[in-house]
């Protein structure tokens, strides 16, 4: 089976990135063929800065590999060291509905939080199935709010091939129904966009005032309280084995519980869930020429994926003459 998703190098990762996307995919380098990737252009849909951009997808490449995704089993490349996306994106461009554009969520959250609503950022779930078709993925990982741009993309992929007949793999969308999303600070969505997440590789002193900021409701110490209800609760879970879920769980109803000795768990439960990540991050930051080579290598890899899809592409809708 061909797995393949991406991620936007646009600000420091967090735990609804890892758990939602990263983790998954590196779960499959064993079992399948996987491609990852890097979605610079994507992430042109909020940072205008080039130097921070560019520092920003070595940063995301760091990351990867920090926790665990191997460049030897997988293919990982940067979305713009293959270009011949961008073309794809145009031909679907003529595949793909306005209206459906305008119905995104999350075209039509940015625009209420300000962001100036120009046509790359109505356009990204186009760029986004350039991604897939292009690589004719088969099951995607993502976080469930990625579950409508999936949509979009199958919407796409049907279009065309009802147009030109068998083209595209309709791909699908995994999301984990454990944790389709990882609730943020606040207990909304952990968003880079609510200012609301906790890095993954944040220090110490970070980590431990992100982890006091966790709201929390009022009930008094002494009563019985409700796990399900509880954001702190929902975070450390993510930490937690089955048996030691249960068990906290019976702890917060009994009564007796104090958030913040939860908090001081997870901290120490989190802090040493990313320690060998931490570590070797800090070796490969040693060598960025070799991170870069690496990704170079990767996008070689995937253009001879690419390109028999774009030729074909060509050939049917007559770019060929
Ligand atoms: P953000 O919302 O912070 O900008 P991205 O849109 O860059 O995050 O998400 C990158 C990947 O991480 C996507 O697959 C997305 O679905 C997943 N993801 C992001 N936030 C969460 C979350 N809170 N829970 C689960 N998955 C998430
Ligand atoms: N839109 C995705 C996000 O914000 C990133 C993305 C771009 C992606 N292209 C993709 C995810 C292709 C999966 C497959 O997280």
């Amino acid at each position: 089976m061909r797995v393949l998703s991406g991620i936007q190098p646009s600000g420091d990762l967090h735990i609804g990135n890892y758990f939602g996307m990263m983790k998954p995919m590196i779960g499959y380098q064993e079992q399948s063929e996987l491609y990852c990737f890097i979605v610079n252009y994507h992430a042109m849909t909020s940072v205008l800065d080039g130097r921070k951009l560019a520092a920003g997808t070595l940063e995301v490449a760091l990351d990867f590999m920090a926790l665990g995704l191997d460049p030897e089993k997988a293919i990982f490349w940067v979305q713009s060291d293959v270009p011949e996306v961008t073309e794809l994106t145009w031909i679907l461009n003529n595949f793909t509905p306005v209206g459906l554009l305008l119905r995104s969520h999350s075209y039509k959250d940015k625009i209420q939080q300000g962001i100036a609503p120009n046509h790359g950022l109505l356009s990204y779930p186009v760029l986004m199935a350039a991604d897939i078709l292009l690589y004719q993925g088969e099951r995607v990982p993502v976080g469930k709010d990625q579950q409508q741009h999936l949509e979009i993309t199958r919407d796409i992929a049907m279009k065309f091939n009802a147009t030109f007949g068998e083209t595209f793999v309709v791909p699908e969308a995994e999301i984990n129904p454990n944790i389709p999303l990882v609730v943020g600070m606040d207990g909304r969505k952990m968003s880079k966009s609510y200012n609301n997440t906790i890095e993954i590789f944040c220090d110490e002193k970070e980590l431990k005032d992100k982890i006091a900021r966790i709201v929390t409701d009022a009930t008094p110490v002494a009563d019985p309280k409700d796990p399900d209800r509880c954001n702190l609760f929902i975070t450390i879970s993510l930490f937690l084995s089955r048996e030691e879920k249960e068990e906290l769980a019976q702890k917060y109803r009994a009564g007796g519980l104090r958030y913040s000795d939860v908090k001081k768990d997870l901290f120490a439960r989190m802090w040493e869930y990313f320690r060998p990540a931490r570590d070797k991050r800090r070796e490969l930051e040693k060598d960025l020429g070799e991170i870069r080579n690496t990704l170079k290598a990767g996008a070689e890899k995937a253009r001879t994926k690419a390109t028999p899809t774009l030729d074909l592409v060509r050939e049917k809708v007559g770019l060929r003459y």
